[in-house]
């Protein structure tokens, strides 16, 4: 049986709660292609309606939706042959098509042929190309971002989940407590699928008192983050600002480090580099003695400590913040070797030859890594393999 959240997707566009603005623009694009841009990104948190939105438009222009998706990119003569048929079918009883990338920031990190196919796919389809994603800001999509116009889809307000709930429980026949409601449509932070989805679960425990709902950590992106952490009225919270960043820890600092004297000058700027020194302090610490306690500090003189370095005040005004190329990209790099240590150190655990030796007669052995079934019995994650394969 379909849950209660696929169960209620909207079929067609006017059942779509909110995001007249986008739909409209993604019809403009459609109706209009080949436009100024031949792809365009429907951006927003998760369970807003992206994928939706992309489903019943195509209904309602009547054309057909080919999916293609991160593990496609992936491997291009893969991709091709998935494409060829669709590409290639009799004009006489063609329909529309979309192709559809759903969740394009799932292509993995490590993964920058997935990006690039993908762009030169949309410089030669004759087809409209959407892709969905939570957050296209991320450095990889960046080549993919200039093929395409954005588009922001909203958090559905507090009031228009409640209204979808209602009617959710009015067709099922179901009640919960008007103050539960309440809470969930508050709380999930506009994401309506994670609404209807709780709403479910509660509704089968067939109880009429309130329950406590906790609040879905919104996500955000690393430019508001940082806008939070250098321009507004130090607090405690902040803290918690960095789990809700999808990058890792020390991915963060790179993008801190580099922004930091755009907004800080004088004292604050110096009490803010006690703190990142600090941070480097502790990160030693982990990475020598695995303190993986230490990583509470970390992120904490990377929030509340360098926000509070500039005192009790905000700081009103427009900053243009910046990606951290150059050391990023060496970052980046560092990580790819982590890659290989990690792998080797997992064959040199498997063969007992050493993890030198295996580094030194890397050339060869990579070649014997590429057997999926060697890769099952060294355990290598998906990360670890998609590296592997690249080679
Ligand atoms: N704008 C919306 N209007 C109506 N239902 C929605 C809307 N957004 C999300 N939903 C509900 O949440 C579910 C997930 O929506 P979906 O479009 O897949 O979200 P995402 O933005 O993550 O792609 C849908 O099946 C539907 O029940
Ligand atoms: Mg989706």
């Amino acid at each position: 049986m379909k849950n209660w959240a696929e169960k209620y997707r909207p079929k067609k566009i006017n059942e779509i709660v909110g995001q007249k603005e986008a739909i409209e623009k993604v019809k403009n694009f459609l109706l209009n292609f080949p436009g100024k841009k031949k792809a365009i990104i429907l951006n927003g948190l998760s369970g807003i309606g992206k994928t939706t939105i992309v489903h019943a438009m195509s209904n309602e222009i009547n054309s057909e939706i080919f999916e293609l998706n991160a593990s496609d990119l992936r491997n291009k003569s893969s991709m091709n042959l998935r494409l060829k048929p669709v590409l290639e079918q009799q004009p006489l009883f063609e329909k529309n098509k979309i192709i559809l990338v759903d969740e394009v920031d799932g292509i993995s990190g490590t993964d920058r042929g997935g990006v690039s196919e993908l762009v030169s796919l949309i410089e030669s389809s004759k087809y409209p190309i959407i892709c969905t994603s939570n957050d296209t800001w991320t450095q990889k999509l960046s080549p993919l971002r200039k093929k395409c116009e954005i588009i922001e889809l909203k958090e559905i307000s507090p009031s228009e989940i409640k209204g979808v709930l209602k009617m959710i429980l009015e067709n099922e026949k179901k009640e919960i407590n008007p103050e539960t409601l309440n809470q969930i449509s508050i709380k999930s932070n506009g994401d309506l699928r994670s609404a209807i989805n709780e709403l479910e679960t509660i509704s089968e425990l067939g109880k009429k008192e309130i329950i406590e709902i906790y609040e879905k950590p919104k996500k955000m992106d690393i430019f508001h983050a940082m806008k939070h952490i250098f321009q507004d009225q130090a607090e405690v919270e902040m803290t918690s600002t960095f789990d809700r960043v999808d990058m890792p820890i020390d991915e963060i600092l790179l993008w801190i480090e580099e922004n930091l004297p755009k907004v800080y000058s004088g004292v604050e700027l110096f009490k803010a580099y006690e703190q990142l020194a600090k941070v480097d302090l502790f990160k030693g610490r982990i990475y020598r003695q695995q303190y993986w306690r230490f990583l509470v500090y970390e992120n904490f003189f990377l929030s509340f400590g360098i926000s509070e370095s500039k005192g009790k005040k905000d700081k009103k005004g427009f900053y243009k913040y910046k990606k951290p190329e150059r050391i990023l990209k060496i970052w980046l790099n560092n990580q790819k070797h982590a890659k290989k240590n990690s792998i080797a150190e997992k064959f040199a655990k498997k063969t007992h030859v050493g993890k030198r030796k295996a580094l030194s007669q890397w050339n060869e052995i990579k070649y014997i890594l590429k057997n999926p079934k060697i890769q099952k019995q060294l355990k290598m994650d998906e990360e670890e393999i998609n590296y592997i394969m690249k080679y």
